[in-house]
């Protein structure tokens, strides 16, 4: 008798510890002190609980669900003297319980790890702890770019986009001055982020263009010389300028040609009057080779002068 008695305590026992389980559930799904955490996809992390010195005996149980703590990821507990855990398909090889603090490590984390986990410590009475974890991958960096086509180009302004690949709240700034100028976001993953900025050319201010989710930031600075004073030299306003600068530089050119032309054609006439002959030609050719290679560093000019240094050293040589 006595010792049915005690199967029936131990039996109210359970059934006062299920119903105990149920209310944290409720509770804890009610949004009752979660903890938050944000971390990089891939790291290690550890669900601290704040409670120290577990009985050794104690059952202690993880759940995770995305939304709500629903599915049994770990159980732990006494049998036959024993510590026995065991742990789901799902996080097999991935966590580690700490018993003596119910804390939870969790390795290697990933994307789909992010949701609800729920500890419940049952002794004689039941603790619990809820912490809601997001994993994020390192936001992706910035790029800027041009905006539209040609015919957006202007000489006063300079269209620009900054992009990047969206993600789980991932927001897309730009920064003047390291002052926020703009910011935008989408839920819409599927879909990159587009910031767009619109700036005087020759601004001395500096712009960055700056992606970031909970867990990290990637910045692109604008290089306005690069992106808009370069481009704009194509632009309608600027590009009339251009054809002018080349044709004075073909002009003159085109001098420097006919002088050095006249030069040759006078001195010609001059060596045959020397009976010098080879000597004369030797020291010409050297004098000649060592001026090339200065000149050919300098620039399309001197490319020009010594394209006619063939013609001296042949008409020297069949005039000796
Ligand atoms: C971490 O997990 C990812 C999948 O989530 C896996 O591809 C990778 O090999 C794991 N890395 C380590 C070091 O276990
Ligand atoms: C996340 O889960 C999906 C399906 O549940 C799987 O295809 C994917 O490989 C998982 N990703 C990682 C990083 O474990
Ligand atoms: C360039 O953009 C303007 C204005 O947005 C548009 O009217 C024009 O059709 C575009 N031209 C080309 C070639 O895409
Ligand atoms: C992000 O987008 C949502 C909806 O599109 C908007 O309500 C929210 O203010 C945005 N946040 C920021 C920081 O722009
Ligand atoms: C970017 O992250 C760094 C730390 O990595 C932080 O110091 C900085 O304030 C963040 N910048 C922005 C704009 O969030």
């Amino acid at each position: 008798m006595e010792y049915n008695n005690g199967v029936n305590i131990s039996a109210g026992n359970r059934i006062l510890r299920t119903f105990l389980s149920l209310m944290c559930c409720l509770l804890s799904a009610a949004g009752d002190e979660m903890v938050t955490l944000q971390e990089v996809e891939g790291t290690t992390i550890t669900l601290h609980t704040g409670i120290t010195g577990i009985q050794t005996d104690a059952h202690i149980v993880w759940f995770n669900g995305p939304e709500k703590a629903e599915k049994k990821i770990l159980n732990s507990q006494m049998f036959k003297g024993e510590t026995v855990t065991e742990i789901s398909e799902r996080f097999k090889e991935r966590l580690q319980l700490d018993r003596t603090s119910g804390a939870l490590t969790i390795r290697n984390i990933s994307r789909n790890h992010s949701g609800v986990y729920l500890l419940q410590v049952i002794t004689e009475d039941l603790s619990s702890r809820t912490f809601r974890v997001s994993v994020y991958a390192p936001v992706s960096t910035p790029v800027i770019n041009l905006r539209g086509n040609r015919s957006l180009f202007s000489t006063e302004s300079c269209s620009l986009l900054c992009s990047v690949e969206n993600g789980e709240d991932v927001k897309l700034s730009w920064y003047r001055e390291n002052e926020r100028i703009s910011i935008t976001n989408n839920t819409d993953l599927s879909v990159p982020l587009n910031l767009p900025l619109q700036i005087q050319h020759h601004e001395k201010n500096t712009y960055i263009c700056v992606s970031a989710n909970p867990v990290s930031n990637k910045t692109t600075s604008l290089s306005i010389t690069q992106l808009c004073v370069h481009n704009s030299g194509q632009s309608e306003g600027s590009r009339s300028q251009v054809p002018v600068l080349i044709s004075a530089g073909v002009f003159v050119l085109l001098i420097i040609s006919v002088s050095v032309v006249i030069w040759l054609k006078k001195k010609k006439q001059q060596v045959p009057e020397k009976a010098e002959g080879l000597t004369y030609a030797d020291i010409t050719v050297t004098a000649h080779s060592t001026e090339r290679v200065q000149e050919e560093k300098n620039s399309r000019k001197a490319q020009d002068e010594t394209e006619e240094e063939p013609v001296l050293y042949s008409e020297v040589r069949r005039s000796k």
